[in-house]
C-alpha cells in the first residue's frame, strides 16, 4: 500500500500541528508496513508572501496529483485588509472547490478523560459523539451575485437540489454505520434555500428506512447542542451553519484543537483540523495537535480504507489523554501534566507504536 499525500502546513500553528501529525503517521507507516509518501507545498499567507497568490498553481497541481491532501490552517492578521479574493482564506476555498469534496465530516467526541475540560457540566457532555456533515461547496460562501459598494454589500445563498441530495446521501450513509439517526438543521421557517433543503432531505430519507430523521431550526439547534449533545448522532447542515455549529461543538470536546475533519466526495479528499491558524498561539509550541493527528486517522479510514490503523491512531490519542497528558488548552488540574505540541505528538506516536507492536506480536503467536 502506498499513499501519496500533498501536505500544506499553511500559516500560524498550521505547520506546528502538521509536524506532529506527520510524525505519528510516519511512525505508523514504518511499523505497519505501508508507504507514506509526502511532499510539502505552500498555501495561504505563506504562499502569498512567496508568490503573490494564496493557492499557487504548483500547489494545486500537486494536490490534484495526490491520493489525499493534508492541510494545517490558513490566515494571518497581516492579510486582514486585503480584498476577499486575495486573502489566505481564498486559497483554501479555491482548493476545496478544485478538489471537489462537498461533504465535510466533522466529528466531535467528548472523550471520557476530557469531560471536566468542557465548560459544560460533565454529566451533560459525557458520552456525546456527534458527527457533523457540513455541505462545503455551496451556500453563501460561493453564491452569485455577491459584491460590495461604498455603502452596501451583498451575498447570495443558493442551493440546487443536486447539491443538497449528494451531501444528504453522505449523512444517511454515515448514520447507517453509527446510531441510525440524522438531524437536519435549517431555517425553513424563513429561507427558501432551507425549504428546498428540507424537501430534498425528506425525499432522500425514504431510501434509508432504517435511519430516523428529524428537522430542527438552526437557532433552536444551537441551544439543544449545548443543552443535550447526547441526543444527536449525525447532524446534516448547509455550509455556513455547519461552520458555526461545528466550532460550537468544540466546547463539548473541551477545545477547538481537538476537532478533525475530512472533506469527501470529490476527486481528492482533503483532511484538515477544524481550527484556524490561532495567531495568539503561533510559534509557541503550545497548540493542541490532536485535531490534526485525528485528521490523519480520518485520511487512513476514508482514503486508504485502513480502518484498523485509523482506529489505532484514535486509541493512541485516547491513551495519551487517559495518562493525563494535556496541551495548555485542555490542561485543568495539577494532577495532569502539561505538554507542548511536540511532546503531545511524541506521546501519541509512542502509544501508537507500542499498540501496533503488541498487536503484531499477538498475531505472530
Ligand atoms: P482559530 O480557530 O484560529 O482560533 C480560535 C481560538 O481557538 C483561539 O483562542 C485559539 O487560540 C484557539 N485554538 C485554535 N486552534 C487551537 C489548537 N490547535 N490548540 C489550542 N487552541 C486552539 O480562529 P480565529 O482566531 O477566529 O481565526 C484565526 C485565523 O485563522 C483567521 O485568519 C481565520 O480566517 C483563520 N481560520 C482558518 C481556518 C482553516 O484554515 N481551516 C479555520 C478557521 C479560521
Ligand atoms: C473552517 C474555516 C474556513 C471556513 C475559512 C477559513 C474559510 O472557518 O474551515 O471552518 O469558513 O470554512
Ligand atoms: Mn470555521
Amino acid at each position: 500500500m502506498r499513499l501519496k499525500v500533498a501536505v500544506l502546513p499553511g500559516d500560524g500553528i498550521g505547520p506546528e500541528v502538521i509536524k506532529a501529525a506527520l510524525r505519528v503517521v510516519r511512525a505508523l507507516a514504518d511499523i505497519a508496513g505501508f508507504e507514506f509518501q509526502s511532499k510539502e507545498f505552500l498555501i495561504g499567507g505563506a504562499a502569498l508572501e512567496e508568490s503573490g497568490f494564496p493557492l499557487p498553481k504548483a500547489t494545486l497541481d500537486a494536490c490534484l496529483d495526490s491520493d489525499a491532501v493534508l492541510l494545517g490552517a490558513v490566515g494571518s492578521p497581516k492579510f486582514d485588509d486585503l480584498p476577499r479574493d486575495r486573502k489566505p482564506e481564498a486559497g483554501l476555498l479555491q482548493l476545496r472547490i478544485a478538489l471537489g469534496g462537498y461533504a465535510n465530516l466533522r466529528p466531535a467526541i467528548a472523550y471520557n478523560s476530557l469531560t471536566e475540560c468542557s465548560p459544560l457540566r460533565s454529566n451533560v457532555v459525557a458520552g456525546a459523539n456527534v458527527l457533523f456533515v457540513r455541505e462545503l461547496l455551496g451556500g453563501l460562501y460561493f453564491g452569485e451575485p455577491r459584491g460590495i459598494e461604498a455603502h452596501s454589500a451583498w451575498n447570495t445563498m443558493r442551493y440546487s437540489e443536486a447539491e443538497i441530495e449528494r451531501v444528504a446521501r453522505v449523512a444517511f450513509e454515515q448514520a447507517r454505520q453509527r446510531r441510525q439517526k440524522v438531524t437536519s438543521v435549517d431555517k425553513a421557517n424563513v429561507l427558501e434555500t432551507s425549504q428546498l433543503w428540507r424537501s430534498v432531505v425528506n425525499r432522500v430519507s425514504s431510501d434509508y428506512p432504517g435511519v430516523s430523521l428529524e428537522h430542527i431550526y438552526v437557532d433552536a439547534f444551537a441551544m439543544h447542542l449545548v443543552a443535550n449533545p447526547k441526543r444527536f448522532d449525525v447532524v446534516l447542515t448547509e455550509n455556513l451553519f455547519g461552520d458555526i455549529l461545528s466550532d460550537e461543538a468544540a466546547a463539548i470536546t473541551g477545545s477547538l484543537g481537538m476537532l478533525p475533519s475530512a472533506s469527501i466526495g470529490g476527486a481528492v479528499n482533503l483532511y484538515e483540523p477544524v481550527h484556524g491558524s490561532a495567531p495568539d498561539l503561533a510559534g509557541k509550541n503550545l497548540a493542541n495537535p490532536l485535531g490534526a493527528i485525528a485528521s490523519v486517522a480520518m485520511m487512513l479510514r476514508h482514503t486508504a480504507a485502513m480502518h484498523r490503523e485509523a482506529d489505532e491512531i484514535e486509541s493512541a490519542i485516547r491513551s495519551g489523554l487517559a495518562q493525563g497528558y494535556r496541551t495548555a488548552d485542555i490542561h485543568r488540574s495539577p494532577d495532569e501534566q502539561q505538554v507542548s505540541t511536540t511532546e503531545m505528538g511524541t506521546l501519541v506516536e509512542e502509544a501508537l507504536t507500542a499498540a501496533v507492536i503488541r498487536r503484531q506480536a499477538y498475531h505472530a503467536v
